[in-house]
């Protein structure tokens, strides 16, 4: 507690995010769901002739190329898309904007286990929470969602268990709290089930968060968006120029627009990421690891024959950076990054070197 922070800034429990080598160290990254993959070439080739004059202007405030782009990839209106500085930044104005915070509120529901973020918001802002623990088999328990509430917050597939939700069971949550916001966080759904946005229409309290740091291999960039009613997408605005006019800035916007206009990168990209998802998973089901069945680009497992934790800090000996969560019900997992087939290739053999080894030592 420094003397110069008030009251709240002691009080805050901050995300710890997954750790970030400095560059130019040598190590193969999968330990915050980054795409292994450079984003469409089309951004290479804007940066060769982009007039940095451009930049003592501010940007467009409101986002409007990429929000006609977002529109037309997803299958909504612009004015139903709003953009923000990573989806983190979408979150965060939107856990302030619909969820209440006065002292006897019904609280805001998430599900624990899920993005460590949410909790965080919650406190920062002051909004009671409710979290509701995942079934047994990780799965969402949605009954216990459809209750009373000061609004739900879920991502699907969630994080860090990678399981989804299916459409039937968001679309009963909606129905259960019609007059609250129910925030559906799909930063990984181009890697399984579709975006919700079909529920839209029936549905004018559903949010839908998505961003382009995973499926467009653009985390360095920073680019979120939401995609709701109009009514929900006022909110947000209202809450973005109360805080920052300009959260997307030129680079960005222009950027980003030209990745999401890019279709066949996006397909391509997906199809890659999927069949080495697919294939990793076999190999380590095929050395006994226990792994979820995976929606997203990362992997939920439990090792076998050794513990999840002592895997991680040998793995990261190793050079391989994967993410272990010291938390109950999940400390006996690993979620690791889907990388390239040869990044998995080195992360399958560095987990049999690492056993042999072990069992070597133990003879
Ligand atoms: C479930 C979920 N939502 C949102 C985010 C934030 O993504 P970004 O701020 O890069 O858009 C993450 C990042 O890992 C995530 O796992």
């Amino acid at each position: 507690m420094s003397r110069f922070w008030n009251k709240k800034t002691g009080s805050l429990t901050p995300y710890v995010a997954g750790e970030q080598p400095l560059p130019g160290q040598k190590v193969i990254k999968l330990n915050t769901n980054e795409n292994p993959y450079p984003p469409s070439p089309a951004i290479a080739e804007f940066l060769k002739t982009f007039d940095p004059a451009l930049l003592r202007l501010y940007p467009e405030p409101s986002s409007r190329k990429l929000r006609e782009a977002l529109a037309e990839f997803y299958g909504v209106r612009p004015e139903q898309v709003f953009c923000g500085n990573g989806s983190d930044e979408v979150l965060a104005f939107s856990f302030q904007a619909f969820f209440e915070t006065e002292d006897g509120a019904n609280p805001l529901f998430i599900p624990d286990v899920s993005y460590s973020f949410y909790p965080v918001y919650a406190q920062l802002f002051g909004i009671p929470t409710e979290k509701i623990p995942l079934n047994e088999d990780f799965t969402i328990p949605v009954d216990a969602f459809c209750r009373p509430s000061g609004g739900v917050a879920i991502a699907t597939p969630n994080a860090p268990t990678t399981l989804a939700m299916t459409q039937s069971d968001i679309r009963k949550i909606l129905e259960s709290q019609p007059d609250r916001l129910v925030l559906i966080d799909q930063a990984y759904a181009a890697f399984g089930e579709e975006f919700c946005t079909g529920l839209l229409e029936e549905h004018p309290n559903l949010l839908i968060i998505g961003t382009l740091s995973k499926s467009h291999s653009l985390a360095g960039l920073r680019v979120g968006f939401a995609i709701a009613s109009e009514e929900i997408i006022e909110g947000l605005k209202r809450v973005r120029d109360s805080f920052n006019s300009y959260p997307v800035d030129t680079l960005a916007l222009e950027l980003a627009t030209l990745a999401v206009r890019d279709r066949s990168w996006y397909e391509e990209n997906r199809r890659r990421i999927l069949k080495t998802r697919a294939e990793s998973a076999a190999e380590l089901s095929a050395m006994g690891w226990d792994v979820l069945d995976t929606s997203a680009n990362f992997l939920f497992a439990k090792p076998a024959g050794i513990s999840a934790g002592e895997l991680y800090k040998k793995l990261r000996a190793a050079g391989i950076l994967v993410r272990y969560f010291d938390k109950p019900r999940i400390r006996e997992y690993l979620r690791i990054s889907v990388g390239t087939g040869e990044e998995m290739n080195a992360l399958l053999s560095a987990i049999e070197n690492i056993l042999k080894r072990r069992n070597e030592d133990s003879i």
